[in-house]
């Protein structure tokens, strides 16, 4: 693999991809050849936000390949409770381990470690922005359940503005040719800009549309997502949102006999239970399939031995990112580095928020 990190799925081409996709089914057939591949070998996740899924998922991947994982999940346990900077975080976990996954609520955070990281890095989430590894999980899932990447009609349904599973599976997906995204949301919990953008820059198109029974009959897949109650400003705004689209066996009646269902997980109400044992529910499968993609993430990115930190030589800018969360707002030091996206409009390098000068 050509690239040292994974900030976004999108660093790796479609062969790459491709060859991550089969040496995960390898693994899933033939578990017991892969289990000393990575003897010796040590993961870290620093998970600075909470997670069930995402790290078990990055341990027992690790555990399972025979290497060994250190890390925490609470940063109150760790020197982050006495103020250290993300930096030096990075710069000695990255030291003692082979490889590091982190999770962090601010945005670009993935981005701005691996500046600082020996160990190549693992983006497992940065605020609502993007999340590449559970992408990796729902693209082995689509090609297993449906036998291709392309010309898919896909339903994404929830909270698409702060959904970073969302975002993350559009930006893969527009990559292949003819997938049609039908994006079922309030407006208030719409795409965000950027990412249609990225649609309209593609060779794939897409939707929006206000209702979840509307949609069902055209879709290949539905992608359910939860309302992201944590990125809420109120509990009152979280709740007008919640429990506008429930999927149920009602709403089912109108889909198709093959489409597949799909939830990056945890659910909260937008999928009734009785669902689950409908034959075209895929999500618990899918959190099978995402850890045989970590498995085979760890093992191609172990391959390169690159360690040198990725200093982002860019042009640096005087401005700062206008992104509330985005993580150089917060790590004073992190240089202000920007992409030019034409006019006065920059594009900041670590979250992709649009800054105005
Ligand atoms: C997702 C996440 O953390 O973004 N969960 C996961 O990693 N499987 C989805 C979510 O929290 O809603």
């Amino acid at each position: 693999m050509k690239t040292k990190n994974v900030i976004d799925l999108t660093d790796l081409s479609h062969q790459e991809l491709t060859d991550i996709i089969k040496l995960a089914n390898e693994i899933r057939e033939r578990p017991k050849e892969f289990g000393d591949v990575c003897k010796g070998k040590i993961l870290a996740t620093l998970f600075y936000e909470p997670s069930t899924r995402t790290q078990m998922s990055f341990q027992t991947a690790m555990l399972r390949l025979g290497g060994s994982i250190i890390g925490f999940d609470n940063p109150q346990n760790s020197s982050v409770s006495k103020g250290e900077s993300l930096k030096d975080t990075i710069t000695v976990v990255g030291g003692y381990a082979d490889i590091i996954a982190i999770r962090h609520p601010s945005e670009g955070t993935a981005a701005a470690a691996s500046m600082y990281s020996a160990a190549p890095v693992i983006n497992a989430g940065d605020g609502g922005h993007l999340h590449p590894t559970q992408t990796l999980t729902d693209v082995v899932t689509l090609y297993n359940e449906m036998g291709r990447l392309d010309h898919l009609t896909i339903g994404l349904c929830g909270d698409l503005k702060n959904g970073r599973t969302v975002h993350s599976l559009i930006k893969t997906m527009s990559t292949f040719k003819g997938n049609k995204f039908i994006l079922i949301s309030t407006p208030e919990l719409s795409v965000p800009q950027y990412i249609k953008d990225i649609i309209n820059a593609s060779e794939c198109d897409y939707e929006e549309i206000g209702s979840l029974t509307e949609a069902m009959p055209g879709l290949d897949v539905l992608y359910m997502t939860r309302i992201q109650r944590e990125r809420f400003a109120s509990e009152e705004e979280y709740k007008k949102q919640n429990g506008v689209f429930v999927l149920d066996k009602e709403k089912l009646k109108a889909a198709r006999k093959s489409m597949k269902i799909l939830h990056p997980l945890p659910r909260v109400d937008e999928i009734d239970v009785e669902v689950d044992y409908d034959e075209r529910a895929k999500y618990f499968e899918q959190t099978v399939y995402g850890m045989y993609g970590r498995m085979a993430l760890i093992m191609t990115m172990l391959k390169n031995t690159d360690r040198t930190p990725d200093p982002r030589v860019y042009p640096t800018h005087p401005f700062r990112c206008s992104n509330p969360n985005c993580i150089s707002r917060t790590e004073k030091y992190l240089p202000g580095i920007f992409r030019e996206a034409g006019g006065d409009m920059l594009l900041c390098r670590y979250c992709e928020g649009r800054t105005l000068i």
